[in-house]
């Protein structure tokens, strides 16, 4: 057993956190406070080759792997989770279902742009009734001569407006529930295709979380992504690998807390001294960090099952769960590190603690985490 990083993934986590401390963090308040999407951060992103990171170069990806994917969303989301979740929406779920089901063709029309990141891409699974329940979403896809007409609403789907390429989730025979889903490859600006709401939100602030809305949107057939019926099997894959970018994502913020705590506990002086000096805080310090270690191996470990074609469902749920309550866990105890000052905007670590919140519900909240890790117990 080998718990060091290659090389390459040391230096790929120092020139991800250069560009996250550089080029992130001087507008993530701004952007927290304002609700905007930056999408000068993301062309930046694409030209550190870290939007296409897993995918071979032939599609125009780094040629890396998902640790390596793992630990550039870590460190985003160490100081600004919204972009965090911009590249684990853009890769893991926009992206991966195209790797994985995409012919040569989709592979190269699609696959490609968003590795280079010249486009952007996003998931459209969940729909007013149909949010833990995905299964029973409506959204129609209805067979017309060589095209399909899709007819339905998304909603809540992160990347919503600012991004190009959507994989959605439709029926294509309602007779047959889960097994009559189908994925497409849906492209903005086809007609009848449209946004909706606009969320505001109480955390990732600066990521878009749009609704989508279909009205009699004609996509090629050529856009059938894998099999008519393998959609929900298309849909609950992808999200067996994305969920460890969301475990990611919760790790980096804990992280993100963690320092800024540390940091103001030594310099905080109350009673004559730092309040790092009282053991109650080391005492709480300690735990912080070991919550976060404890949360990155099982991230980790997720992500070395994939790299090496092992099962990774069962631990990438495991470290979605855990890593998302610790977020919580870690983000509160660090604004009670920093006492009144934690709770004003003046410090990130109120905003960080907004942001952790997000990781226990996206993605399957952690009650269905729990549902998803307990199948495969008992399957096992
Ligand atoms: N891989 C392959 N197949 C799978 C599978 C997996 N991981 N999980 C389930 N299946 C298959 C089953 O084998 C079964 O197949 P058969 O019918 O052929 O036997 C079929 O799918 C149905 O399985 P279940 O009976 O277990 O399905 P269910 O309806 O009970 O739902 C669920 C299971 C796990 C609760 C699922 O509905 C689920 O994951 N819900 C949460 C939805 C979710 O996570 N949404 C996230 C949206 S994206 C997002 O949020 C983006 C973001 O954060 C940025
Ligand atoms: P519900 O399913 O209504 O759940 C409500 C409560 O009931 C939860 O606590 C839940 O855990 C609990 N519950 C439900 N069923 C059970 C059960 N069987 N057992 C125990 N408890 C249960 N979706 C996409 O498709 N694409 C995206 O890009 C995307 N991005 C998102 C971004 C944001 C900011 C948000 C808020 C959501 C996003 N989602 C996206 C949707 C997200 O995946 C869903 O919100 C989530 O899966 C929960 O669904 P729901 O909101 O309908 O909650």
């Amino acid at each position: 057993m080998n718990f060091h990083l290659t090389e390459e993934q040391e230096m790929l986590r120092k020139m991800v956190r250069e560009f996250a401390e550089n080029e992130v963090v001087p507008t993530a308040g701004d952007r927290d406070e304002k609700e905007y999407f930056d999408h000068s951060i993301f062309e930046q992103m694409a030209e550190l080759g870290i939007t296409g990171i897993p995918w071979p170069e032939k599609y125009g990806g780094a040629g890396a792997n998902f640790m390596s994917y793992v630990i550039a969303v870590e460190e985003l989301s160490r100081v600004d989770a919204s972009i965090g979740v911009t590249l684990s929406a853009h890769v893991s779920l926009g992206s991966w279902p195209i790797y994985k089901f995409g012919t040569e063709e989709q592979k190269q029309k699609y696959l490609r742009p968003l590795a280079e990141g010249k486009k952007i891409g996003a998931f459209a699974l969940t729909e007013n009734g149909a949010g833990s329940d995905a299964g029973s979403l409506k959204t129609r896809a209805v067979k017309d001569g060589d095209d399909y007409l899709l007819e339905g609403n998304k909603i809540f789907i992160t990347n919503g407006e600012v991004a190009d390429i959507y994989i959605v989730f439709a029926s294509t025979d309602s007779t047959k529930k889960h097994k009559g889903i189908s994925a497409f490859i849906v492209e903005k600006g086809m007609p009848g295709f449209s946004f909706g709401k606009k969320e505001k939100k109480l955390g990732i602030r600066a990521s878009t979380t749009v609704e989508l809305r279909f009205d009699q949107v004609r996509v090629p057939k050529e856009n059938l992504l894998g099999q008519e019926g393998e959609g929900f099997k298309i849909a609950m894959m992808t999200l067996d690998g994305g969920r460890n970018g969301i475990a990611a994502q919760a790790v980096g913020i804990a992280q993100g807390a963690l320092d800024e705590a540390l940091n103001y506990a030594k310099e905080r002086v109350q009673f004559g001294k730092p309040i790092a000096k009282q053991q109650a805080i080391q005492f709480k310090l300690a735990d912080m960090a070991s919550k976060v270690e404890a949360a990155r191996l099982l991230t980790y470990q997720a992500a070395w099952l994939e790299d090496n074609g092992l099962p990774y469902g069962k631990q990438s749920a495991m470290a979605k769960l855990m890593a998302g309550d610790i977020a919580m866990e870690v983000t509160t105890d660090a604004v009670q590190i920093f006492g009144g000052y934690g709770y004003t905007r003046d410090y990130p670590v109120e905003r960080m603690m907004r942001d952790a919140k997000i990781t226990q519900i996206y993605e399957g909240t952690n009650e269905i985490q729990r549902i998803v890790i307990a199948n495969y117990l008992l399957k096992e």
